[in-house]
Protein backbone atom coordinates (compact mmCIF):
# COMPACT_ATOMS: atom_id res chain seq x y z
CA UNK A 1 0.00 0.00 0.00
CA UNK A 2 0.86 3.57 -0.63
CA UNK A 3 2.30 5.16 2.63
CA UNK A 4 -0.62 7.46 3.00
CA UNK A 5 -2.87 4.78 3.09
CA UNK A 6 -0.83 2.80 5.81
CA UNK A 7 -0.60 6.25 7.68
CA UNK A 8 -4.24 6.33 7.58
CA UNK A 9 -4.25 3.05 8.94
CA UNK A 10 -1.99 3.69 11.72
CA UNK A 11 -3.24 7.04 12.62
CA UNK A 12 -7.52 6.78 12.53
CA UNK A 13 -8.24 2.98 12.08
CA UNK A 14 -11.22 2.07 14.59
CA UNK A 15 -9.06 -0.61 16.46
CA UNK A 16 -5.57 -0.14 16.47
CA UNK A 17 -5.49 3.62 14.97
CA UNK A 18 -3.38 6.17 17.25
CA UNK A 19 -5.85 8.61 17.45
CA UNK A 20 -8.36 6.14 17.79
CA UNK A 21 -6.87 4.11 21.07
CA UNK A 22 -4.16 6.15 23.51
CA UNK A 23 -3.48 9.42 21.20
CA UNK A 24 -3.59 12.47 22.85
CA UNK A 25 -2.58 15.96 22.64
CA UNK A 26 -2.01 17.38 25.86
CA UNK A 27 0.12 17.60 29.04
CA UNK A 28 -0.59 14.70 30.19
CA UNK A 29 -1.18 13.25 26.00
CA UNK A 30 1.80 12.58 23.74
CA UNK A 31 2.63 16.23 22.28
CA UNK A 32 1.79 19.68 23.78
CA UNK A 33 0.00 21.70 21.01
CA UNK A 34 -0.71 25.43 21.60
CA UNK A 35 -4.29 25.12 22.78
CA UNK A 36 -2.89 22.62 25.36
CA UNK A 37 -0.03 25.35 26.09
CA UNK A 38 -3.04 27.06 28.83
CA UNK A 39 -5.85 29.23 27.96
CA UNK A 40 -4.30 32.01 26.78
CA UNK A 41 -3.90 30.71 23.15
CA UNK A 42 -8.02 30.39 23.55
CA UNK A 43 -8.82 34.01 24.74
CA UNK A 44 -6.44 35.56 21.57
CA UNK A 45 -8.57 33.23 19.09
CA UNK A 46 -11.34 34.63 20.74
CA UNK A 47 -10.44 38.06 19.51
CA UNK A 48 -9.72 36.58 16.24
CA UNK A 49 -13.09 35.37 16.16
CA UNK A 50 -14.46 38.45 17.83
CA UNK A 51 -12.71 40.16 14.78
CA UNK A 52 -14.69 38.32 11.93
CA UNK A 53 -17.79 37.92 13.50
CA UNK A 54 -17.38 42.60 13.52
CA UNK A 55 -16.21 42.34 10.11
CA UNK A 56 -19.00 40.04 8.83
CA UNK A 57 -21.68 42.98 10.08
CA UNK A 58 -22.23 40.96 13.55
CA UNK A 59 -24.31 38.02 12.01
CA UNK A 60 -27.29 36.65 14.80
CA UNK A 61 -25.93 33.47 13.77
CA UNK A 62 -22.00 33.00 14.19
CA UNK A 63 -20.39 29.35 13.00
CA UNK A 64 -17.44 28.18 14.10
CA UNK A 65 -16.67 24.92 12.72
CA UNK A 66 -13.18 23.49 14.72
CA UNK A 67 -11.60 20.61 12.31
CA UNK A 68 -9.06 18.03 14.35
CA UNK A 69 -10.58 19.79 17.59
CA UNK A 70 -8.54 17.00 19.53
CA UNK A 71 -10.30 16.66 23.39
CA UNK A 72 -12.10 20.05 22.77
CA UNK A 73 -9.34 22.12 24.78
CA UNK A 74 -9.11 25.12 22.18
CA UNK A 75 -13.09 25.14 22.46
CA UNK A 76 -13.12 25.12 26.12
CA UNK A 77 -10.86 28.51 26.27
CA UNK A 78 -12.72 30.36 24.24
CA UNK A 79 -15.58 29.77 26.49
CA UNK A 80 -14.26 30.49 29.11
CA UNK A 81 -12.57 33.99 27.22
CA UNK A 82 -16.75 34.73 26.83
CA UNK A 83 -15.97 36.77 23.23
CA UNK A 84 -18.20 39.19 22.14
CA UNK A 85 -19.33 36.94 19.90
CA UNK A 86 -20.78 34.40 21.87
CA UNK A 87 -24.53 35.57 21.78
CA UNK A 88 -24.28 34.34 17.90
CA UNK A 89 -21.49 31.40 18.31
CA UNK A 90 -22.35 27.68 17.25
CA UNK A 91 -19.14 26.53 17.51
CA UNK A 92 -18.91 22.92 16.06
CA UNK A 93 -16.06 20.41 16.85
CA UNK A 94 -15.15 18.03 14.00
CA UNK A 95 -13.21 15.64 15.07
CA UNK A 96 -12.87 12.41 13.37
CA UNK A 97 -11.48 10.23 16.22
CA UNK A 98 -14.91 8.99 18.29
CA UNK A 99 -12.56 8.30 21.36
CA UNK A 100 -11.60 12.01 21.42
CA UNK A 101 -15.38 13.48 20.60
CA UNK A 102 -15.92 11.49 24.27
CA UNK A 103 -14.47 13.90 25.73
CA UNK A 104 -15.99 17.27 24.49
CA UNK A 105 -18.81 17.33 26.95
CA UNK A 106 -16.57 17.95 30.24
CA UNK A 107 -16.29 21.34 31.36
CA UNK A 108 -18.27 22.64 27.84
CA UNK A 109 -21.32 24.22 29.22
CA UNK A 110 -24.42 24.41 26.61
CA UNK A 111 -22.51 21.07 24.94
CA UNK A 112 -25.46 19.85 22.74
CA UNK A 113 -24.32 16.72 22.08
CA UNK A 114 -22.22 14.72 19.65
CA UNK A 115 -24.38 15.20 15.97
CA UNK A 116 -25.47 13.20 13.06
CA UNK A 117 -25.78 15.21 9.63
CA UNK A 118 -28.96 16.60 10.14
CA UNK A 119 -27.70 17.42 13.57
CA UNK A 120 -24.99 19.05 12.55
CA UNK A 121 -27.69 21.03 9.71
CA UNK A 122 -29.56 22.29 12.49
CA UNK A 123 -27.37 23.29 14.78
CA UNK A 124 -25.29 25.60 12.74
CA UNK A 125 -28.64 27.36 11.20
CA UNK A 126 -30.03 27.83 14.70
CA UNK A 127 -30.04 30.95 16.21
CA UNK A 128 -31.30 32.00 19.82
CA UNK A 129 -28.38 32.58 22.58
CA UNK A 130 -25.72 31.27 22.52
CA UNK A 131 -22.50 29.99 22.54
CA UNK A 132 -23.75 26.38 21.90
CA UNK A 133 -21.16 23.83 21.09
CA UNK A 134 -22.04 20.78 19.76
CA UNK A 135 -19.03 17.69 17.97
CA UNK A 136 -19.26 15.68 15.25
CA UNK A 137 -17.38 13.26 12.68
CA UNK A 138 -19.45 15.10 9.88
CA UNK A 139 -18.76 18.76 9.03
CA UNK A 140 -21.39 21.45 7.68
CA UNK A 141 -21.55 23.40 4.00
CA UNK A 142 -22.95 26.94 3.16
CA UNK A 143 -21.83 28.41 6.57
CA UNK A 144 -20.99 31.92 7.65
CA UNK A 145 -18.43 32.42 10.17
CA UNK A 146 -14.88 30.40 10.52
CA UNK A 147 -13.64 27.16 9.24
CA UNK A 148 -10.65 26.59 12.22
CA UNK A 149 -7.89 23.96 12.12
CA UNK A 150 -4.78 23.74 14.31
CA UNK A 151 -2.23 21.08 13.72
CA UNK A 152 -4.17 19.17 11.87
CA UNK A 153 -2.84 19.16 8.18
CA UNK A 154 0.51 17.47 9.41
CA UNK A 155 -1.92 14.77 10.83
CA UNK A 156 -3.58 14.46 7.40
CA UNK A 157 -2.09 10.95 5.19
CA UNK A 158 0.89 12.03 2.83
CA UNK A 159 2.69 10.33 0.42
CA UNK A 160 6.58 10.50 0.22
CA UNK A 161 7.54 10.97 -2.86
CA UNK A 162 11.16 12.41 -4.97
CA UNK A 163 11.48 13.03 -8.69
CA UNK A 164 14.75 12.56 -10.70
CA UNK A 165 15.43 15.75 -12.52
CA UNK A 166 13.88 14.55 -15.66
CA UNK A 167 9.78 14.72 -14.64
CA UNK A 168 9.27 10.93 -13.03
CA UNK A 169 8.40 10.38 -9.39
CA UNK A 170 8.56 7.73 -7.48
CA UNK A 171 7.07 6.71 -3.78
CA UNK A 172 7.88 4.95 -1.12
CA UNK A 173 5.11 1.88 -0.21
CA UNK A 174 4.67 0.00 2.44
CA UNK A 175 5.51 -3.41 2.18
CA UNK A 176 4.87 -7.03 4.66
CA UNK A 177 8.08 -8.77 4.58
CA UNK A 178 8.82 -11.80 6.61
CA UNK A 179 10.30 -9.57 9.49
CA UNK A 180 7.82 -6.75 9.48
CA UNK A 181 7.15 -4.10 7.42
CA UNK A 182 9.29 -2.11 5.12
CA UNK A 183 9.72 0.74 2.22
CA UNK A 184 9.83 -0.09 -1.34
CA UNK A 185 10.72 1.92 -3.73
CA UNK A 186 8.13 2.17 -6.53
CA UNK A 187 7.63 4.23 -10.01
CA UNK A 188 4.24 6.92 -9.29
CA UNK A 189 2.28 9.75 -10.99
CA UNK A 190 1.57 12.71 -8.70
CA UNK A 191 -1.15 14.99 -9.82
CA UNK A 192 -0.41 17.83 -12.68
CA UNK A 193 -1.57 20.31 -10.40
CA UNK A 194 1.18 19.73 -7.54
CA UNK A 195 4.07 18.62 -10.33
CA UNK A 196 5.95 22.07 -10.75
CA UNK A 197 5.86 22.61 -6.69
CA UNK A 198 7.50 18.86 -6.15
CA UNK A 199 9.69 19.98 -9.09
CA UNK A 200 11.07 23.03 -7.49
CA UNK A 201 12.90 20.10 -4.86
CA UNK A 202 16.15 18.76 -5.09
CA UNK A 203 16.66 15.81 -7.15
CA UNK A 204 16.60 12.78 -5.41
CA UNK A 205 15.22 14.20 -2.39
CA UNK A 206 12.27 12.51 -0.50
CA UNK A 207 9.32 15.08 0.66
CA UNK A 208 6.03 14.68 1.70
CA UNK A 209 2.90 14.44 -1.70
CA UNK A 210 -0.23 15.90 0.77
CA UNK A 211 -2.94 16.06 -1.30
CA UNK A 212 -5.32 15.29 1.58
CA UNK A 213 -4.41 18.61 2.77
CA UNK A 214 -4.64 20.18 0.16
CA UNK A 215 -7.91 19.07 -0.52
CA UNK A 216 -8.73 19.72 3.08
CA UNK A 217 -8.60 23.52 1.85
CA UNK A 218 -10.70 23.54 -1.08
CA UNK A 219 -12.77 21.92 1.09
CA UNK A 220 -12.74 24.27 4.06
CA UNK A 221 -13.11 27.01 1.47
CA UNK A 222 -16.04 25.40 -0.27
CA UNK A 223 -18.00 25.04 2.94
CA UNK A 224 -17.93 29.00 3.89
CA UNK A 225 -20.75 31.28 2.36
CA UNK A 226 -18.68 34.16 3.86
CA UNK A 227 -15.79 34.45 6.77
CA UNK A 228 -12.42 32.70 7.19
CA UNK A 229 -10.37 29.68 7.00
CA UNK A 230 -7.36 29.63 9.74
CA UNK A 231 -5.40 26.88 9.60
CA UNK A 232 -2.54 26.94 12.02
CA UNK A 233 0.90 24.41 11.52
CA UNK A 234 4.53 24.15 11.39
CA UNK A 235 5.53 24.73 7.76
CA UNK A 236 7.86 25.50 5.28
CA UNK A 237 8.58 25.59 1.74
CA UNK A 238 8.35 22.14 -0.44
CA UNK A 239 11.87 22.58 -1.25
CA UNK A 240 13.28 23.81 2.11
CA UNK A 241 11.12 20.47 3.39
CA UNK A 242 12.41 18.36 1.13
CA UNK A 243 16.11 19.87 2.11
CA UNK A 244 15.85 18.29 5.57
CA UNK A 245 18.74 15.95 6.00
CA UNK A 246 17.83 11.95 6.28
CA UNK A 247 14.27 13.23 6.07
CA UNK A 248 13.60 15.01 8.83
CA UNK A 249 10.76 16.55 8.03
CA UNK A 250 8.89 12.79 9.15
CA UNK A 251 8.34 12.57 12.71
CA UNK A 252 6.91 10.68 15.46
CA UNK A 253 5.51 11.30 18.82
CA UNK A 254 4.80 9.64 21.54
CA UNK A 255 4.62 10.18 25.51
CA UNK A 256 5.89 14.09 25.05
CA UNK A 257 8.73 12.28 22.93
CA UNK A 258 10.02 11.63 19.66
CA UNK A 259 8.85 7.97 18.39
CA UNK A 260 10.50 5.24 16.52
CA UNK A 261 10.46 4.69 12.98
CA UNK A 262 7.26 4.77 11.23
CA UNK A 263 6.61 1.43 9.97
CA UNK A 264 7.39 0.00 13.68
CA UNK A 265 3.98 -0.50 15.78
CA UNK A 266 2.05 0.84 13.71
CA UNK A 267 -0.91 2.82 15.94
CA UNK A 268 1.54 3.40 18.74
CA UNK A 269 2.57 6.64 17.75
CA UNK A 270 1.80 10.11 15.97
CA UNK A 271 3.01 10.47 12.52
CA UNK A 272 3.37 14.05 11.12
CA UNK A 273 5.13 16.22 8.59
CA UNK A 274 6.32 20.02 8.37
CA UNK A 275 2.85 21.54 5.75
CA UNK A 276 4.81 22.15 2.21
CA UNK A 277 3.07 25.88 2.23
CA UNK A 278 3.12 26.19 -1.47
CA UNK A 279 1.58 22.74 -1.88
CA UNK A 280 -1.70 24.19 -0.31
CA UNK A 281 -1.56 27.41 -2.44
CA UNK A 282 -1.83 25.40 -5.41
CA UNK A 283 -5.46 25.21 -3.79
CA UNK A 284 -6.12 28.80 -3.30
CA UNK A 285 -3.66 31.16 -2.29
CA UNK A 286 -3.70 32.31 1.45
CA UNK A 287 -4.85 35.77 1.84
CA UNK A 288 -2.74 36.33 4.45
CA UNK A 289 0.25 34.06 5.89
CA UNK A 290 1.73 35.25 9.40
CA UNK A 291 4.04 33.44 11.89
CA UNK A 292 1.61 32.23 15.16
CA UNK A 293 4.32 35.15 16.77
CA UNK A 294 3.08 37.87 14.45
CA UNK A 295 -0.58 36.53 14.81
CA UNK A 296 -0.42 36.51 18.25
CA UNK A 297 0.89 39.60 18.78
CA UNK A 298 -1.31 41.53 16.43
CA UNK A 299 -3.93 40.19 18.71
CA UNK A 300 -2.63 41.80 21.98
CA UNK A 301 -0.60 39.02 23.40
CA UNK A 302 1.65 41.49 25.27
CA UNK A 303 -1.73 43.31 27.15
CA UNK A 304 -3.17 39.54 27.97
CA UNK A 305 0.47 39.16 29.72
CA UNK A 306 0.85 42.87 31.31
CA UNK A 307 -3.14 42.27 32.76
CA UNK A 308 -2.31 38.98 34.39
CA UNK A 309 0.85 40.71 35.87
CA UNK A 310 -1.19 43.56 37.32
CA UNK A 311 -3.99 41.04 38.54
CA UNK A 312 -0.97 38.46 39.87
CA UNK A 313 0.61 41.82 41.52
CA UNK A 314 -2.10 43.10 43.59
CA UNK A 315 -3.58 39.39 44.42
CA UNK A 316 0.29 37.70 45.45
CA UNK A 317 -0.14 37.79 49.20
CA UNK A 318 -3.40 35.72 49.13
CA UNK A 319 -3.64 34.21 45.18
CA UNK A 320 -6.66 32.61 44.13
CA UNK A 321 -7.28 30.69 41.16
CA UNK A 322 -7.64 33.51 38.48
CA UNK A 323 -3.95 35.26 40.31
CA UNK A 324 -2.77 32.21 39.55
CA UNK A 325 -4.06 31.95 36.24
CA UNK A 326 -3.03 35.35 35.73
CA UNK A 327 0.40 34.33 36.27
CA UNK A 328 0.57 31.83 34.02
CA UNK A 329 -0.02 33.38 31.34
CA UNK A 330 3.61 35.03 31.42
CA UNK A 331 4.66 31.59 30.74
CA UNK A 332 2.74 30.38 28.49
CA UNK A 333 3.27 33.26 26.40
CA UNK A 334 6.88 32.60 26.29
CA UNK A 335 5.38 29.22 25.09
CA UNK A 336 3.56 30.76 22.47
CA UNK A 337 6.13 32.89 21.22
CA UNK A 338 9.00 30.72 21.05
CA UNK A 339 11.59 30.94 18.06
CA UNK A 340 12.28 28.05 17.13
CA UNK A 341 8.77 26.15 18.42
CA UNK A 342 5.14 27.27 18.35
CA UNK A 343 6.35 31.06 17.81
CA UNK A 344 7.41 30.26 14.27
CA UNK A 345 4.30 28.09 13.13
CA UNK A 346 2.54 29.26 10.41
CA UNK A 347 -1.24 30.72 10.64
CA UNK A 348 -2.43 30.82 6.84
CA UNK A 349 -5.83 32.24 6.35
CA UNK A 350 -7.93 32.05 3.38
CA UNK A 351 -11.14 35.52 3.63
CA UNK A 352 -14.16 34.01 1.49
C1 LIG B 1 -2.49 16.91 16.36
S1 LIG B 1 -4.13 16.68 16.86
C2 LIG B 1 -4.55 18.36 17.18
C3 LIG B 1 -5.59 18.52 18.24
C4 LIG B 1 -5.95 19.98 18.57
N1 LIG B 1 -6.38 20.70 17.40
C5 LIG B 1 -4.80 20.69 19.22
O1 LIG B 1 -4.22 21.58 18.58
O2 LIG B 1 -4.46 20.37 20.36
C6 LIG B 1 -4.97 16.36 15.32
C7 LIG B 1 -6.41 15.93 15.49
O3 LIG B 1 -7.06 15.92 14.21
C8 LIG B 1 -7.96 14.83 14.15
N2 LIG B 1 -8.25 14.58 12.72
C9 LIG B 1 -7.44 14.03 11.81
N3 LIG B 1 -8.03 13.99 10.60
C10 LIG B 1 -9.24 14.56 10.75
C11 LIG B 1 -10.31 14.87 9.86
N4 LIG B 1 -10.24 14.57 8.56
N5 LIG B 1 -11.40 15.47 10.36
C12 LIG B 1 -11.49 15.79 11.68
N6 LIG B 1 -10.50 15.53 12.57
C13 LIG B 1 -9.39 14.94 12.11
C14 LIG B 1 -7.20 13.74 14.88
O4 LIG B 1 -8.06 12.68 15.31
C15 LIG B 1 -6.58 14.52 16.04
O5 LIG B 1 -7.43 14.56 17.15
Amino acid sequence: MSFAQYMDIALYDESIGFYATSGRAGRRGDFLTSPEVGPLFGALIARRLDEEWFALGSPDTFVVVEFGAGPGTLARSIAFAKPECAPALRYLMVERSAEQRAAHADHLENWLGDLDAAGVDSFVRGVGPGPEFASSPIAPYGVTGVVLANELLDNLAFDIVRHDGEGNFERLNVHLAEDGLEFVVAPTEVPASLAVVLSSAAAGEWMPLQEHAVQWVMAAIDRLERGVVIAIDYGASNAEIAARPEMGWLRTFVGQDRGGHPLDAPGSCDITSDVAVDQLATAVRPTVATTQRQFLERLGIAQLVEEGRQIWSEKATAPDVEALRARSRIGEAESLLESGGLGDFLVLEWTI
